[in-house]
């Protein structure tokens, strides 16, 4: 069942998807749609024309390196062309070749992949599979060479594991197969001592997925639709295993969104496959496993990512199916990076970010961010989360950081509430 009534802000691209005839600003004005908590619902419309703007081309300064050009071609549930270039230097195909974004457009999540993973391993956590402070290595086999004997699960969720950003060389072409794949991820050592710092690395999630295989004898993909998405109906949420090339046809019709034209822009080593990538993961190290990985791989969409937050924000339960204790829900609501000050972080997800919710930021705001531009925020105290899903990467990853827009999300959300 789809959400028909929404109890917190859903970043209004989910009020959209349930009506979707009605144009995005039709819905704004709708008050049913709209939660007590917004006391000034104009902020929601300037939310729009400000996010919708950035598909513009224009020099944005720091925002698009100072060059003309849009910030992303598409902005699900507002604007756009979820495919629009014809090369990495911005030549644009022609008008009838161009594919316009709609309100359920499945997009390549990249890094919210992680999340994903998090929940998994929070049902493990629960359930006494392991433990927080359990070391990895006496759960999952191989894993403690390198100085990671020490690695506990808890510094897999927060990046505090001592793993360098990623791995070196990339799995997709230092390894001839996914075996070898697979135990250069085990194999990988630290290059900070366990505990001692926070540094952002795949290889947290990469690591996390081996352990969940290992306790669970699933491969990701199956424990996630046995765990989750299954439960939850989240029908659009899925890896594309085998990385699955499908035809123009397919792809427009299962409304994927594009990518980028990552050969021009990277060169040979990149992988071999059509260009723009295009319903095979953005991802290189995620492409390299399979198209399945704990740290990328995972696609989805607006409404699947609005049950999801709601879940959170309903401690654990949605549609009448509970998926987490509310008590292990608090978890990622709970700094564990209190020895690290600016990078606070609950269990999988990232709390108190200015450049993910700006005036919303918080320590009992968490979310995250995904480098082909997506973003999620769930909010506690005001029951209100939020999800923004651009393909910034079209047609190169070069060309823009969207932080600006995220931040503004969280401006203009903090403005609808009242808090501005
Ligand atoms: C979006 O809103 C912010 C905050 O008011 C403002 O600084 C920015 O210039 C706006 N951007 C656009 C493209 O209108
Ligand atoms: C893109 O621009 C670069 C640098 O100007 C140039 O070398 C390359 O040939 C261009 N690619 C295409 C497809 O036009
Ligand atoms: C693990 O911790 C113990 C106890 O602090 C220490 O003696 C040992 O050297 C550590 N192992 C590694 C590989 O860091
Ligand atoms: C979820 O748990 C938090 C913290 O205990 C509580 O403040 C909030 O009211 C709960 N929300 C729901 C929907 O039960
Ligand atoms: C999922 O769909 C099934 C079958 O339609 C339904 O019984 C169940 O309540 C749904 N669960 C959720 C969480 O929507
Ligand atoms: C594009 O970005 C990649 C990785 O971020 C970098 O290695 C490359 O040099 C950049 N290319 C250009 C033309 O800016």
């Amino acid at each position: 069942m789809r959400p028909s009534r929404i109890l917190s802000l859903v970043s209004f691209a989910i009020s959209v998807v349930a009506l979707p005839t009605a144009s995005s600003t039709d819905v704004l004005r709708r008050a049913p749609f709209l939660p007590a908590t917004i006391v000034n619902p104009s902020a929601l419309q300037d939310l729009q024309v400000n996010i919708s703007a950035y598909t513009f081309p224009a020099n944005y300064g720091s925002a698009s390196f100072n060059q003309v050009r849009p910030l992303y071609p598409s902005v699900v549930g507002f604007t756009g062309l979820s495919l629009k270039y014809a090369d990495a230097n911005g030549t644009e195909l022609a008008q009838e070749d161009t594919v316009a974004v709609g309100n359920d457009d499945i997009f390549d999540m990249a890094s919210l992949t992680k999340l994903f993973t998090t929940i998994l391993a929070m049902q493990q956590l629960e359930r006494g599979v392991f433990g927080l402070d359990d070391k990895v290595g006496d759960h999952l086999p191989g894993f403690s060479v390198g100085g990671k004997d020490n690695v506990t699960v808890k510094m897999l969720f927060t990046h505090t594991a001592g793993f360098d950003a990623d791995p070196d060389p990339g799995l997709w072409y230092g390894y001839a197969t996914f075996t070898e794949r697979r135990e250069a991820i085990l194999d990988t050592p630290v290059i900070n001592k366990p505990g001692s710092t926070y540094l952002y690395s795949d290889l947290s999630f990469m690591s996390m997925q081996l352990l969940l295989e290992q306790v669970t004898s699933l491969p990701l993909d199956d424990l996630l639709r046995q765990e989750l998405t299954g439960p939850l109906n989240m029908t659009s949420t899925f890896f594309n295993r085998g990385n699955v090339e499908a035809d123009r046809e397919v792809l427009i019709a299962k409304k994927i969104a594009s990518t980028e034209y990552q050969i021009e822009v990277l060169g040979g080593v990149e992988p071999q496959r059509r260009q723009p990538v295009w319903g095979t993961v953005h991802d290189e190290n995620a492409w390299g496993t399979d198209g399945v990985s704990g740290h990328a791989g995972l696609y989805s969409n607006a409404v699947d990512l609005g049950v999801f937050c709601q879940m959170i924000l309903n401690n654990g339960t949605y549609g009448g199916t509970r998926v987490l204790q509310p008590a292990t829900v608090d978890l990622i609501f709970t700094d564990f990076n209190t020895a690290f000050p600016g990078n606070a972080h609950g269990l999988g997800f990232e709390l108190d970010q200015n450049y993910w919710s700006g005036a919303m930021r918080s320590l009992q705001t968490a979310g995250h961010t995904g480098y082909t531009g997506t973003s999620l925020a769930i909010d506690r105290p005001s029951n209100t989360f939020w999800v923004l899903l651009t393909n910034r990467v079209h047609p190169n990853r070069n060309w823009s950081n969207i932080n600006v827009a995220r931040e503004n999300m969280g401006y203009f959300i903090a403005k609808a509430l009242g808090r501005l």
